[in-house]
């Protein structure tokens, strides 16, 4: 008779078993030092083995985090598991680390399920030289090819045509514009990337739109936020299984883009960022210790669609939201839009200066969705003495969006919808420090300035031409979010009745 038949024991109890023990081990090395003794700040008491798991709930965790800062202060500790981890929290502290320590606080966290997936390669993951220089190619190119500038406020303004196409064919009645949101941000992206966009009826293109969504959800889920913490229960995820399997798609969808631009790379006439990485990628042959390989620029064109699609589709979906809400606030918009541009040219960037009350309201939608609330983990690159506090390096950093995003020493009214927090008495455009929907310091967004162009044109052109109405059924529309890595609003339909 064999041991496991003496017991009655399978393999995922043997597994369970070895995993219990490996995670009591750690935590009798270092576990029961108090965060004190180790010169942490104070935060709420872990318990063994899940840390403060159980306060944060993993769902909605930025109200946790706020509650907390409230008892502990603007710094404070928590446990994610076994790991300490320290919040910043509220405008000074988080300028105070970002912008004055700027290198100290640059690192990236390790996170489970973006190692995985990444291997620390590509920009948003990446850590170190390889990051330094993925990123730096990575903006100067975008700005190459118009990041920022008219030849992209051209793609953009060309593939809002497609974009009032389609809600026009919704006739005013009610849908999800969920898809096609992503989609033609999705575009923008692809333009760059690959120099082409994609018709919304591409089947391969919106599979990858919608596995992108669903991975974007997955990684914030609950499950995989467990994970992260317990790396070692990994195997009892079945949402990984399935991130995995879309994560593969997705790569296979941008490798056979690669290997068909690659047949046409042309050194006289870079047609997209791809073109441009292939290029560099050639002359830096000869280097064995590059950091212009497949690897990296599989992951960070898949990065440029992570970062940039969800943020930005998420942002005009709240967009919408919020102005069917507030139904007095988008006319005022639609009139200022109307009086300063007319009904049929379409607005340009240029026209943003003109437009006071509409540029406050983007502003004050992005503040007030939050969309990126505990921001992207941080970690400190070097032994480093904060606050009267000592974080050895690669401490993970949590600098609180949503802490400065809703400040009250910083804003008129932080937690009402309010276009006038960015207003002066005139009426006239304010400028707000604590405005940091895109982060701040060496690894603040890389793609603000193509978000920003995004999020005016596709808004105020939508608004000139569409009335955004809550559908009929619909007697009380609630703005409560669902948690996946951003905040994305729990109620989705609009109707868009043409002016
Ligand atoms: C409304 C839209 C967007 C929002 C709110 C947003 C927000 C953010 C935030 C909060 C971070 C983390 C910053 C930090 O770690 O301190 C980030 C990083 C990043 N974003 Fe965005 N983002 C948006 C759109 C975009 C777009 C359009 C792109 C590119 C096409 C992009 C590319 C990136 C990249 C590559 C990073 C990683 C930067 C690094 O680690 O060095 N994002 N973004």
């Amino acid at each position: 008779m064999s041991f496991a038949g003496v017991f009655s024991l399978d393999t995922v109890t043997l597994v369970l078993l070895c995993a219990l023990t490996v995670l009591i081990i750690a935590y009798f090395r270092n576990g029961f030092k108090s965060h004190a003794e180790l010169n942490f700040p104070p935060g709420p008491t872990p318990l063994p083995i899940i840390g403060n798991l159980h306060l944060l709930g993993l769902k909605n965790s930025h109200v946790t985090l706020m509650e907390l800062s409230e008892k502990y202060g603007p710094i404070f500790t928590i446990k994610l598991g076994m790991t300490r981890a320290v919040v910043l929290a509220g405008y000074e502290t988080v300028k105070d680390a970002l912008i004055n320590h700027p290198d100290q606080f640059a690192g990236r966290a390790y996170t489970p399920i973006f190692d995985d997936l990444t291997q620390r390669s590509g920009i948003a993951f990446s850590n170190g030289e390889s990051w330094r220089q993925m990123r730096r190619f990575t903006m100067s190119t975008l700005r190459g090819f118009g990041m920022g500038k008219k030849t992209i406020e051209d793609t953009i303004i060309e593939e809002a045509h497609y974009l009032i196409k389609m809600f026009e064919s919704h006739k005013g009645q009610e849908f999800n514009p969920t898809i096609e949101l992503s989609a033609a941000v999705g575009n923008i992206i692809s333009s760059i990337v690959f120099g082409d966009r994609f018709d919304y009826d591409d089947q391969a293109f919106i599979s990858l739109v919608k596995i992108m969504d669903e991975n974007s959800q997955l990684v914030g889920s609950a499950v995989l936020q467990l994970y992260n913490a317990l790396p070692i229960l990994g195997f009892l995820f079945r949402s990984k299984k399935k991130l995995w399997k879309n994560q593969n798609l997705i790569w296979q969808f941008i490798e056979d883009f690669i290997t068909k631009n690659y047949q046409t790379l042309d050194a006289n006439n870079p047609r997209s960022f791809t073109d441009a990485f292939m290029l560099k990628q050639q002359q830096e042959s000869g280097n064995p210790n590059t950091y212009f390989h497949k690897k990296n620029l599989v992951c960070t064109v898949t990065d440029l669609f992570g970062a940039g699609m969800e943020t930005t589709s998420t942002t005009l979906r709240w967009a919408m939201l919020l102005m069917m809400k507030y139904p007095l606030i988008q006319e005022k918009v639609h009139d200022e839009i109307n009086m300063v541009i007319g009904s049929e040219q379409f607005p340009r960037t240029e026209d943003r200066k003109n437009l006071p009350y509409t540029n406050a309201v983007i502003h004050e939608i992005q503040r007030f969705a939050d969309i990126v609330p505990l921001n992207v983990m941080h970690s400190t690159t070097e032994d480093l003495n904060f606050k009267g506090y000592f974080f050895p390096k690669g401490t993970p950093v949590i600098p609180l969006l949503t802490s400065v995003l809703y400040d009250k020493t910083q804003w008129k009214s932080p937690n009402d919808f309010n276009p006038s927090n960015f207003l002066d008495a005139e009426g006239k455009f304010v400028r707000r420090d604590a405005f940091i929907p895109f982060s701040m310091g060496p690894r603040a967004c890389a793609g603000q300035s193509l978000a920003r162009m995004e999020l005016f044109l596709f808004f105020t052109i939508l608004i000139q031409r569409f009335r955004f109405q809550v559908p009929p059924n619909v007697t009380n529309l609630e703005l409560t979010s669902d948690v996946g890595f951003n905040l994305i609003p729990k109620y989705q339909n609009v109707c868009a009745v043409h002016r």
